[in-house]
């Protein structure tokens, strides 16, 4: 097979129940049904409506490459619609990333976030969708550089023939709007440098050189596209595994860690990285801690194959959780330790993000306020 499928997982926050917890089952039944028509009208192949805390997430296949117009306005729709619905209930923050009311040709820069690739299928093409709630992209520059860069993490970069000659690393500057391809491992340090500063650099695409994409993340930063912060991104990511792209188990270990990321409550705390199954998802702790969900699917044809029954509908798939086992219990018992630690700070740095990052603030009229009582140091 020579023909190429794209893989698209658009997500938007479009209202939840009680505070910023989870979409409603109603929001998540209309948006499937704008899914289900655009299969039915040959738009896509397949699709699955899942969420991660309060994000709605549309992971869509088709046929018609990234960021094409219709594939993005039925995930337009589908939002707009459960945004409705939200608003009938009187849900909170009812489509709170849908920044405009019309739709203008791409979702990127309306609000929602897109992870999107488009690869010639394998004989077999293992994928994971991450998904997560509370943090932005950065947050996947620290196990992207274990998964694609350290032979610490991925043995295969060091025994496996395929893996050997490394990965070209997209780089972002969320700030500038400007993106830099490099080459690892030769520009690893480099790489290095600029993704250390998560407030700034995040990774967009990892390709291997052979094989072709092998990991893409939603880097649309909700604050800088409004111009003002408006939320943060809760980003997404999918990776290819397998067969010389990194082993699903190698993906999946950075994530024993559970690092500090950015965005947490009000998008202005740093909170651990809680790694749980989508069921768990909600955020149940002083609005989080941050999560992060896996849930591993195969291409197969361009359908999405989970663990489902045989002669279910598009769209009606059973993903394997890759973070529901209690083999993470030890990983989140510790994220939950390190994000207590980083409360006690309340509202003093690290506990909170830098000044320019918060996404509430109310230090200019502070600072204004006080002007006239300010007086020169002796
Ligand atoms: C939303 C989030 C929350 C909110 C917080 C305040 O994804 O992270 O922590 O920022 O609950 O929300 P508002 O301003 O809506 O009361
Ligand atoms: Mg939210
Ligand atoms: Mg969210």
């Amino acid at each position: 097979m020579t023909e190429k499928i794209t893989v698209s997982l658009i997500k938007a926050d479009v209202g939840s129940i009680a505070g910023h917890s989870r979409p409603h089952p109603k929001m998540m039944q209309v948006a499937g049904e704008h899914l289900v028509k655009a299969v039915l009208d040959g738009l896509l192949i397949d699709y699955y409506v899942t969420r991660c805390g309060d994000d709605m997430q549309l992971l869509m296949t088709h046929r018609n490459g990234e960021n094409h117009k219709d594939v993005h306005k039925v995930a337009w729709n589908a939002f707009m619609a459960a945004a409705q619905e939200a608003k009938k209930m009187h849900l909170y923050a009812a489509g709170q990333d849908l920044l405009s009311d019309a739709f203008s040709g791409n979702v990127r820069g309306m609000g929602p976030g897109a992870a999107e690739m488009e690869f010639v299928e394998r004989p077999t093409e293992p994928m994971l969708v991450f998904m997560a709630d509370k943090c932005g992209p950065s947050a996947y520059s620290l196990p992207i550089s274990r998964i694609f860069m350290d032979a610490f993490t991925t043995t295969g970069l060091v025994i496996d023939p395929r893996a050997h000659i490394g990965y070209d690393l997209e780089v972002v500057d969320v700030v500038d709007h400007k993106s830099v391809i490099m080459s690892s491992p030769a520009e690893m340090y480099d790489i290095l440098a600029l993704l250390g500063d998560t407030t700034r650099f995040a990774v967009k695409r990892v390709m291997h050189r052979d094989i072709g994409v092998a990991a893409v993340v939603s880097t649309e930063k909700l604050n800088m596209l409004a111009g003002k912060y408006v939320g943060k991104d809760d980003p997404v990511m999918l990776v290819r595994c397998q067969s010389g792209l990194p082993a699903v188990g190698e993906v999946l270990q950075p994530f024993a860690f559970p690092a500090l990321v950015a965005g947490w409550m009000r998008g202005s705390h740093y909170g651990a990285w809680y790694p749980c199954a989508v069921a768990d998802s909600d955020p149940t702790y002083h609005d989080g801690p941050p999560r992060v969900c896996s849930l591993g699917i195969q291409i197969n044809n361009g359908r999405i194959q989970g663990a489902e029954a045989p002669g279910l509908k598009p769209g009606e798939h059973s993903p394997i959780d890759y973070f529901a086992g209690h083999e993470w219990d030890i990983v989140r018992n510790r994220a939950m330790e390190m994000s207590m630690y980083m409360r006690g700070h309340g509202p003093f740095m690290p506990g909170i993000v830098s000044p320019d990052e918060l996404e509430y603030t109310t230090r200019p009229e502070v600072l204004k306020k006080l002007e006239p009582r300010m007086k020169p140091l002796e």
